[in-house]
């Protein structure tokens, strides 16, 4: 069995002699198993993190197969389920043959080509259906923004997305690719981010600003989109290929813990709720009445006391609510 695995640990973009050919025994077949010959193997962004330790907690060392999707097809079963010749998909890694229990694969749909079972139907268009159903939630003339738009993430996003009725634009680097994503993808429109007009152009592309937004790479990308959301604007955190590549994480908020403990990030802006301060009262006054809430006070005393008692919050240094007593 042929196999890559890791020779060193990448340095930035990973390089061709970071990995390194591995020729394997051929593993026998258990009970059970099935030994497939591989067709595809998929390469995928969370690899680089897998590779650095970064990735949910996985990590492997040197020497290790790369780990990851494949397909491929039966040529040995001792499973009643599996027949020579059945397409499979499985974790593999990348290798050339696998043998895996039965309870490990699945089973491919004869409909269209395999290699969709790692791709727009894979892994990836699952994430793509995930974020547009439970985050996107798209609306027919909202104008969603979708990075790494040709991706298999990020193509199948816009797709669903024109499929609910929004305008679509893409991000993607270079015009090659901006050109692909209108003509292959049905974008509306793809600016390229490498572009000195990145924001001018988005902004011409996006003239009712953005509700919603499928993040892919994170970075200055996220940072410029954000900056043009509309209210009540959806963004779903799902990728900062951006950072995968650096040693040491670029400024600004960590995204990744956000992505990985499942968080939701909700803006809250008091204005619109006044219409419930009589419930807060209801739910709060008597517990405030009965100190069973408590509340801290800083007091600062006489109006010429004011702007020191407002230069010392800015500092930090009152504990609890900053009041002045005239
Ligand atoms: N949260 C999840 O469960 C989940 C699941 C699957 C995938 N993902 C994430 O979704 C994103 C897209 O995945 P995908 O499988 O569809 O792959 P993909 O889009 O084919 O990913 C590669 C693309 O990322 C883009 N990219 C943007 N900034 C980059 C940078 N600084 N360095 C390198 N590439 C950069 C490149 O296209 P452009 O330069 O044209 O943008 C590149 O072609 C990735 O971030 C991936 O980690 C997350």
């Amino acid at each position: 069995v042929r196999a890559i695995g890791l020779q060193r640990f990448p340095a930035g973009i990973p390089e061709t002699d970071d990995f390194v050919l591995l020729d394997l025994p051929s593993p026998p077949l258990n009970a059970g198993g099935v030994r497939i010959a591989l067709k595809f193997l998929s390469l995928d962004p969370y690899l680089r993190g897998v590779i650095s330790g970064r990735h949910l907690g996985h990590a492997i060392a040197l020497g290790d197969v790369i780990p990851g999707g494949g397909v491929g097809v039966v040529v040995e079963s001792d499973h009643a389920d599996w027949r020579v010749g059945d397409w499979v998909q499985a974790e593999t890694g990348w290798r050339d043959e696998a043998v895996l229990p039965a309870d490990r694969l699945r089973r491919l749909p004869a409909s269209v080509p395999p290699s969709t079972a790692l791709g727009v139907l894979g892994m990836p268009g699952l994430t793509a259906f995930v974020g547009v159903q439970d985050i996107l939630r798209p609306a027919p003339a909202q104008t969603i923004v979708v990075s790494a738009a040709l991706g298999p993430v990020g193509g199948t996003v816009a797709q669903l997305c024109k499929r609910a009725g929004a305008r679509v634009v893409g991000i993607a680097g270079g015009a090659t690719k901006c050109r692909l994503a209108v003509e292959r993808l049905g974008y509306d429109a793809c600016i390229d981010y490498r572009d000195d007009h990145f924001v001018a152009e988005l902004q011409r592309a996006c003239p009712e600003r953005i509700d919603g937004y499928f993040d892919n790479v994170g970075g200055r990308v996220l940072d410029v989109v954000l900056g043009h959301l509309n209210l009540h604007a959806r963004v779903a955190l799902c990728g900062l290929i951006d950072q995968y590549n650096r040693a040491e994480r670029p400024p600004g908020p960590n995204l990744g813990p956000v992505i990985a403990a499942r968080a939701t990030l909700t803006g809250l802006v008091v204005y619109d709720h006044f219409d419930r301060l009589p419930h807060m009262l209801d739910a709060l006054l008597p517990l405030v009445a009965e100190r069973q809430i408590d509340y801290l006070e800083d007091i600062s005393h006489g109006l010429t006391s004011t702007p020191q008692a407002f230069v010392r919050l800015m500092r930090g240094d009152n504990i609890g609510k900053a009041l002045v007593a005239l």
